[in-house]
Formats: structure tokens, C-alpha cells, sequence
């Protein structure tokens, strides 16, 4: 089996980037270890920057996204009961997308297998060989059966349990890395949202947030242990909860069937390099920002951007500049959202510990400067809406 670009990987980025080759007449295969329906059923990701959106429609998938996604021009930051709207819009110009990443995969799914493309789901024992030579390859099980790929190049696409991160050699990867002390539960609803706008809400009782995937469905995220037993939630103590830590004057919360309910742990995290000889790492393989921002399918589909550039330039010129470029380019951009991230869970989050009074009067003053300032209020905005991707 011979290709251009092994891709390890089939979830968002992976299949982004192999549509993007495609485009550019670059030939890929996709190797994936879950099944199709596994990768489109993950419940994720729900908000996209606009600069993502402009991205899928260029390259031509963005027609569904296009009907179906709902453009929001602002988003809600609440203190206890007081609820603040950011308006995106009048402050940057932009706004952002409200589109699940369920979607995303699937739409990406749909194109590359209307166009042909290779995409080998159900594969076991991925493992990557000679990634510091020109002659690099992948072997791996599929339908019982050991086969080897052999490529110019391999991207790892594999999300932060895959194999290739650990590919690099230990004594030239950094790894960065934040573990918070809670995670989120996060729960699906058959139900029309109670707001028109996202809220991430800080409560005494910790962090709540409203979100939406549709006009009949809802998503919901609440602060929680981060090794929380999901069965330490029945549907109605979770409904009580939200009630409490979204409460407002005047505003109610409707309720319906939960019909997922998960517990996410949270960390911030950042392998370097992001290249090793003809070995390239996106997404999630190299990089984990905690959920707050709502930035990490962004990133990654920002990662994939530039590497599929980065290839194009190689293959229509023989440049090495674009590839040799990527890992301190993407970088850039990586910490700038690292930062963001951190900074909208330290807003937003409750902390325990001997400092917890004094971090909550931290937390209230940087809310009263979002309130008073434009140019507080414009920083938020022009992170959450996203810098442009080059
Ligand atoms: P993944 O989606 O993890 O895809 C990696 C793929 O590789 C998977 O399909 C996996 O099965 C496959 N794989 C793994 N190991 C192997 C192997 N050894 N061999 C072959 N295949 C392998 N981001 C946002 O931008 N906005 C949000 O609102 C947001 N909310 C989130 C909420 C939650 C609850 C969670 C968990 C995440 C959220 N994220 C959000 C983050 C976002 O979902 C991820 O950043 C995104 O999925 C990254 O895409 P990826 O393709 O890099 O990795
Ligand atoms: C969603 C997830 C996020 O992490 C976020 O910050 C906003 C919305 C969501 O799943 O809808």
C-alpha cells in the first residue's frame, strides 16, 4: 500500500486535511480506529470560530453548516446573578457559528467518500516506523490483516490518547502541561433552549454553561468532581443544580428528556515540536486546551489549514519552507488560545483551596472590568470569535 500522506486519525482533523489534499490533487489514506458511526456519534464540540466556517466553505463543505448552523453575534458572562452580554458583533465585526462537531465529521465523511477517498475505519495497532528518514511508513490490523502503508509524510491526527505524539524521541519533546482539580458534566436535552446566546455562568457553587445545538435541543455543562460517577447525577439533580447556578432575575430554565450525560476531566496541555522529520502532528494529538474557550476543534482545524498549505507548496515547488515552518507557526497560535482558555476557566470556575475568597474577589473585579470596559469586553470577544487563522 503506497500513498502521499498517511493520516493517523479520522476525526476532525484528519479528515479536514484529506479533503484539503484532495483539493490540491495531493493523494492520502485515512487510518481510523473506530468505526464510522463511533466517530460521527461523539457528542463534542458545539461552537465554531469564524474563520472555521469560512474555512469549510471555501474548500467546499459547507453547505449543510451553512443552513443548519446558527450564527450567534454574542455571548452571556454571568456573576452570580448578574448577567452580562458580550456583543461580538459590534465589538470585532465577527461572530461565531453554532454547529456540533458531530456534524462536522459527518459533512467531512460524506465529501471524502463521495470523492473517493480512502478512509480505513476499524484499524488496530497503528504504529509509525523511519518518521527521520524520507522513506517513512505505518503499519497497522485491518479486517484481520497486517498491511503496511508506506508515504512521503505522516500526520498524526490521532487525538490525546493516539500513538504518534509518543513517536518523537523523548529527549526532543517538551511537553507542557496543566491538570485542573475539576471536570465537566456535560449533558444533551430534548428541549428549546432557554436563551438565545451561550451563558457561562460563575456561581458559588461553581461553574454552569448554557449552550444549544439546535432549536429543540440543548446542551448543558456543570463544574463536578473530575473523577465524578455519573451516577452520582440523576437527571433531576442535575436540572436543580443548573436552575441554581444559571439563576437570573426574571429568566427561567425549561426543562426536558436527557437523553447523554458525560464526565469530561480538564486540562491545558502542549507537546513541542509539532514535527518530527516527515512526521507532523494536529489537533488534539499535540494539544489539549480546556473546554471554556470552546477553541479546541478550532485549533485543530487551524493546524490541519496550514499543514495542508505547508504540503501543497512542497508538493507543487519542492519548498521545504512551509514544513519546516509549521510546528513554531502553529505554536504561535496555540498559546495564544492556551492563554484564552486558561484565562475564561479562571473567570469562570470555582476554586477550593486556602485562597478560594480571595480568587472569587479576583473573579468579581475582572467581571465589573468586562462590564466597564470596552477594552476588556473587546479582549474576550476578539479571543472568542478567533484571531485569523494566518
Ligand atoms: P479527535 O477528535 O480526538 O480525533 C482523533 C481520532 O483519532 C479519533 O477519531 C480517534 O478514534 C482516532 N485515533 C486515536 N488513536 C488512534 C490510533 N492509535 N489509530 C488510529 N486512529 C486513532 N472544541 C471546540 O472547538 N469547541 C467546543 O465547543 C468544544 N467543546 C468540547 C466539549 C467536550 C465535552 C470535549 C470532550 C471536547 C470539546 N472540544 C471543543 C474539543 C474538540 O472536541 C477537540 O479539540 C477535537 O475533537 C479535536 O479534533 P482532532 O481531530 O484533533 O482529535
Ligand atoms: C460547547 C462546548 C464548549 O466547550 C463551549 O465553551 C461552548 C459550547 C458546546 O458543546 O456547545
Amino acid at each position: 500500500l503506497r500513498t502521499q500522506v498517511a493520516i493517523v486519525g479520522g476525526g476532525p482533523a484528519g479528515l479536514l486535511l484529506s479533503h484539503l489534499l484532495h483539493l490540491q490533487g495531493i493523494d492520502s489514506v485515512v487510518l481510523e480506529r473506530r468505526s464510522q458511526d463511533y466517530v460521527e456519534q461523539r457528542v463534542r464540540a458545539g461552537v465554531l470560530e469564524q474563520g472555521t466556517v469560512d474555512l469549510l466553505h471555501e474548500c467546499g463543505v459547507g453547505e449543510r453548516l451553512g443552513r443548519e448552523g446558527e450564527e450567534h453575534e454574542g455571548v452571556f458572562v454571568q456573576f452570580d446573578e448578574e448577567r452580562l452580554r458580550i456583543p461580538f458583533q459590534e465589538l470585532t465585526g465577527r461572530s461565531i457559528t453554532v454547529y456540533g462537531q458531530k456534524q462536522v465529521v459527518r459533512d467531512l465523511n460524506e465529501r471524502r467518500l463521495a470523492d473517493g477517498g480512502r478512509l480505513l475505519h476499524e484499524v488496530d495497532d497503528v504504529a509509525v516506523h523511519d518518521i527521520a528518514t524520507d522513506h517513512p511508513s505505518v503499519t497497522f490490523v485491518h479486517e484481520g490483516e497486517s498491511q503496511a502503508l508506506e508515504a512521503d509524510f505522516i500526520a498524526g491526527c490521532d487525538g490525546f490518547h493516539g500513538v504518534c505524539r509518543e513517536a518523537i524521541p523523548a529527549d526532543v519533546r517538551r511537553v507542557y502541561e496543566r491538570v485542573y482539580p475539576f471536570g465537566w458534566l456535560g449533558i444533551l436535552a430534548e428541549v428549546a433552549p432557554s436563551t438565545d446566546e451561550l451563558i457561562y455562568a460563575n456561581n458559588a457553587r461553581g461553574f454552569a454553561l448554557h449552550s444549544m445545538r439546535s432549536p429543540s435541543i440543548s446542551r448543558f455543562y456543570l463544574q463536578c468532581p473530575p473523577d465524578e460517577p455519573i451516577e452520582n447525577w440523576p437527571d433531576q439533580q442535575i436540572w436543580d443544580e443548573l436552575a441554581t447556578r444559571l439563576d437570573s432575575p426574571g429568566w427561567q430554565l425549561r426543562q426536558g428528556p436527557i437523553f447523554d450525560k458525560s464526565v469530561t476531566p480538564m486540562r491545558s496541555f502542549v507537546a513541542e515540536p509539532l514535527r518530527h522529520g516527515r512526521l507532523f502532528l494536529a489537533g488534539d494529538s499535540a494539544h489539549i486546551v480546556p473546554p471554556t474557550g470552546a477553541k479546541g476543534l478550532n485549533l485543530a482545524l487551524a493546524d490541519v489549514d496550514r499543514l495542508a498549505e505547508a504540503l501543497a507548496d512542497h508538493y507543487r515547488t519542492g519548498t521545504e519552507t512551509g514544513l519546516d515552518e509549521y510546528s513554531a507557526a502553529c505554536l504561535q497560535r496555540v498559546w495564544r488560545v492556551q492563554h484564552f482558555s486558561w484565562w475564561m476557566t479562571s473567570l469562570t470556575h470555582r476554586f477550593e483551596g486556602p485562597d478560594q475568597d480571595f480568587d472569587r474577589r479576583l473573579q468579581r473585579s475582572q467581571f465589573d472590568y468586562l462590564r466597564t470596559s470596552r477594552a476588556a469586553a473587546t479582549t474576550l470577544a476578539e479571543n472568542y470569535v478567533g484571531l485569523p487563522l494566518r
